[in-house]
């Protein structure tokens, strides 16, 4: 780990006493500005930012994403009345203090507001989005990562940083799984903790503090049919198992708020599911920390179909344990006469008053509510930032297949740069960067050019991302013809994934494959590098092209990142954290399946082994499983040494396997354990991560991995819906992917 981190979760007395001291002398009204998130800012006039449009263009920039915002007229006076507590989503210093100012000079209480906001991957420094940050399984970096994040956000203002998302998510139609770690529970907890301490991390430029917000509680990634916001309907086991634990982890690590999710489960909204809210986060777990609402989901819970009406909405919630009503406005218009009718309890509202309190003077607001207004200039993109995100997109990215085209030499002749996102400035960003620049960004055509010098490459677009046209395949295809070798960069643009971006069609969009089928004509080598928020569908892509990288949305530095892959500068080492389908009808098809009492046998037999649990169509397995990555070199596992056959209940298991980097080059490999529980008393998944390491080796150079589990790791949800370890036979893997085949065996004794 890389430093100290912040701990929200253990309670200061000191705290406690000036929290009750302030409690004492608040009115029912203030109590409810402390649990009110409003907006600070509303857009301008449609004409004034077509005008500041113009301007931009003219002067060759785009406007930024702020610029179209002003500050909301209402907001002083709400704040100067204690009407609201808390503002989100912005990022300027200035109007930080400002408004600061108000609350902490103007108010009766000298309450000050806690600004938070959305920094996902990156603030002025655009990290890769956070799955492809994920297939790093480099929770070190990304913690790094993470607070390069909170430096940059902090200088600004921001106290509260609404991340990390980590929701599971196992259905890569829904467009918000870009912005998570994947599908394993495991992987998803460890990054967790990791980006927890990122962004929490003691020490900050600034002096100040930030507070993680982890989120979307809870299940928001189970989403019916990939389609964002829809319904959830998962047992109290798979919740227990799935989508608990990430949660969990962040907790430990220190984060004191959560957000509650938009999506029903069961039946049950979850910013009104006080099973969610209370039973679990409060009963059983004790945690101390804020509930804030997701944005509007209280007033959702009108079409939702729970509430008649905001005020019942504000009652659903408040009774189920929101502390904190992000923009419906229904606890601002409802609330305090909710309690003064008796339908909602004052305790309660004095409760979730008391958790926001504690947070703001835990962060440090009260003695430091302002920021210095010229850090934030002076901190972002900063060198060693930009030396980050560059090495964050080069762990990042995935060579899912290589005949050997790659790596390319730099003399490598001429080489058409092709594509709809070869020099896609914006798109470098990723789906979730309210405070990032285009202009920040390098593309791939700018990190080719940079590698192989200017006059080696030619450029042509061929297509638009989506939609028909207008194209010029004809001019992609000349390009190619009169090149050594052709990079087409395909995929999808940042704006179709994350949040309401859920696709149905997972292959590549608009004319990409019309683009590529010509390419291939040309008859040149061709690698493909493909950018996308999500795992796509490539069967037929895949048969087409010598080298496939996946260099997602990648960042700032991504353009350089997959020039220093593609020419060999440094070797691939990312691994999947999702797996890619064969085709959409195979969703969801994660690693960690069941079973069944008919297992499918062998690979692809379409009717060869009736009445088991496979398609007649298309095999079982995905294209690419999770955990799979390719290097320009090769690892060999070998020596499985299970020191402990026996594993007592309070013990761990202890096992080692030796990996030997057998090519002739440097690399890095992510060596994974896997485990399977072969007899429980509910069923268990065929195979369930447990560890993972990444070693870098130079060619020859062989390492013994050895990884220790506590036999706690090894606890699941029983059928009485209690986790404990069961005693009986294991087997264990240890690998480079979740197909690892290296086997052994232990047993949990009680
Ligand atoms: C809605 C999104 O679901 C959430 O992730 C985000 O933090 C809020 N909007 C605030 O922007």
């Amino acid at each position: 780990m890389t430093g100290d981190a912040v701990n929200y979760n253990r309670l200061d007395p000191a705290v406690e006493a000036r929290v009750d001291e302030l409690l004492a002398r608040m009115t029912l009204a203030e109590k409810v500005g402390q649990l009110v998130q409003g907006a600070p800012l509303e857009p301008r006039p449609r004409e004034e930012i077509e005008r500041l449009q113009r301007e931009a263009q003219e002067a060759g920039s785009s406007l930024p994403f702020e610029a179209i915002f002003q500050p909301r007229a209402a907001l002083d006076g709400e704040i100067r009345s204690g009407a609201i507590g808390s503002v989100l989503n912005l990022a300027d210093p200035k109007l930080v203090n400002r408004l600061q100012r108000i609350a902490v000079e103007e108010t009766r209480l000298g309450i000050p507001l806690i600004i938070g906001s959305d920094v996902i991957h990156g603030f002025r420094t655009v990290f890769p989005i956070p799955l492809a940050e994920s297939c790093t399984w480099n929770p070190e970096l990304l913690e790094r990562a993470s607070r390069v994040a909170a430096e940059e956000a902090s200088a600004h203002g921001i106290d509260w940083i609404f991340a990390p998302m980590v929701d599971v998510a196992r259905d890569p139609r829904w467009g918000r799984i870009a912005e998570g770690a994947g599908e394993d529970v495991f992987l998803g907890a460890e990054m967790a903790r990791a980006r927890v301490r990122g962004f929490q991390a003691a020490g900050l430029e600034s002096g100040r503090r930030v507070a993680a917000c982890p989120k979307h509680y809870v299940a928001y990634g189970a989403a019916e049919a990939g389609r964002d916001y829809n319904t959830v309907d998962i047992s109290e086991r798979t919740l227990r198992e799935v989508y608990l634990p990430p949660f969990q982890a962040a907790f430990e690590a220190g984060a004191g708020s959560v957000m509650s999710s938009f999506n029903e489960i069961g039946g049950v909204p979850v910013s009104a599911s006080s099973h969610a809210l209370r039973a679990i986060l409060r009963d059983e777990w004790g945690w101390p920390g804020v509930v804030l609402s997701d944005y509007n989901a209280v007033g959702e819970l009108v079409p939702h179909g729970v509430a008649a009406d905001l005020s019942e909405a504000a009652r659903l919630a408040a009774l189920a344990g929101v502390d904190m009503d992000m923009m419906s406005g229904a606890y601002a218009a409802h609330l305090a006469g909710l309690v003064d009718s008796g339908a909602v309890p004052p305790g309660l509202v004095d409760e979730a008053v008391r958790r926001v309190l504690r947070l703001k003077l835990a962060l440090g607001l009260f003695e430091h509510p302002y920021v210095d207004e010229a850090l934030g200039e002076r901190v972002v993109l900063r060198e060693e930032h930009r030396a980050l995100a560059l090495e964050v997109a080069r762990q990042s990215m995935v060579l899912l297949a290589n005949d050997g085209l790659l790596p390319l030499t730099p003399s490598a002749g001429r080489v058409a740069v092709v594509g709809p996102l070869a020099d896609a400035r914006r798109d470098m960003l990723g789906t979730w960067t309210l405070f990032g620049r285009e202009g920040d960004a390098e593309t791939v055509l700018d990190g080719i050019r940079a590698a192989v010098g200017e006059g080696s490459v030619t450029h042509a677009p061929g297509c638009p991302v989506r939609g028909e046209g207008p194209a010029d395949i004809e001019a992609a295809v000349a390009a190619a013809r009169a090149a050594d070798v052709v990079v087409a960069v395909l995929g999808e643009s940042a704006d179709m994934s994350g949040e309401a971006r859920s696709r149905a069609h997972l292959g590549l969009p608009g004319r990409q494959q019309e683009l590529l089928d010509a390419l291939v004509a040309a008859g040149k080598p061709i690698v493909c590098v493909l950018m996308t928020g999500r795992p796509l569908v490539v069967p037929r892509l895949i048969e087409q092209v010598g080298a496939l990288l996946v260099a997602w949305h990648g960042g700032i530095r991504a353009g350089r990142a997959v020039a220093d892959l593609l020419f060999g500068a440094a070797s691939p080492s990312g691994k999947l954290t999702a797996g890619w389908p064969r085709t959409e009808g195979q969703i969801p098809v994660y690693y960690g399946q069941k079973s069944t009492g008919r297992p499918a046998q062998s690979g692809v037999n379409q009717f060869g082994e009736p009445f088991t649990s496979r398609y007649i169509d298309t095999p079982n397995e995905p294209l690419f499983p999770f955990g799979h990555g390719l290097s320009y070199t090769t690892f060999a596992y070998r020596d499985l040494a299970v020191e402990t056959p026996v594993v007592a209940a309070g013990g761990a298991l202890a096992v080692s396997a030796v990996v030997e980097n057998t090519g002739a080059r440097a690399g890095d490999e992510v060596v994974q354990l896997y485990v399977r529980d072969v007899v429980g008393s509910v069923t268990r998944p065929l195979r369930e991560l447990k560890g993972f390491r990444r070693v870098a080796l130079q060619p020859g150079e062989a390492q013994t991995v050895r990884f220790e589990v506590p036999a706690s790791e090894l606890a699941f949800v029983g059928a009485d819906l209690r986790r404990s370890v069961e005693a009986g036979a294991f087997q264990l893997w240890i690998g480079g992917s979740s197909v690892a085949e290296l086997q052994g065996t232990f047993e949990v004794h009680q």
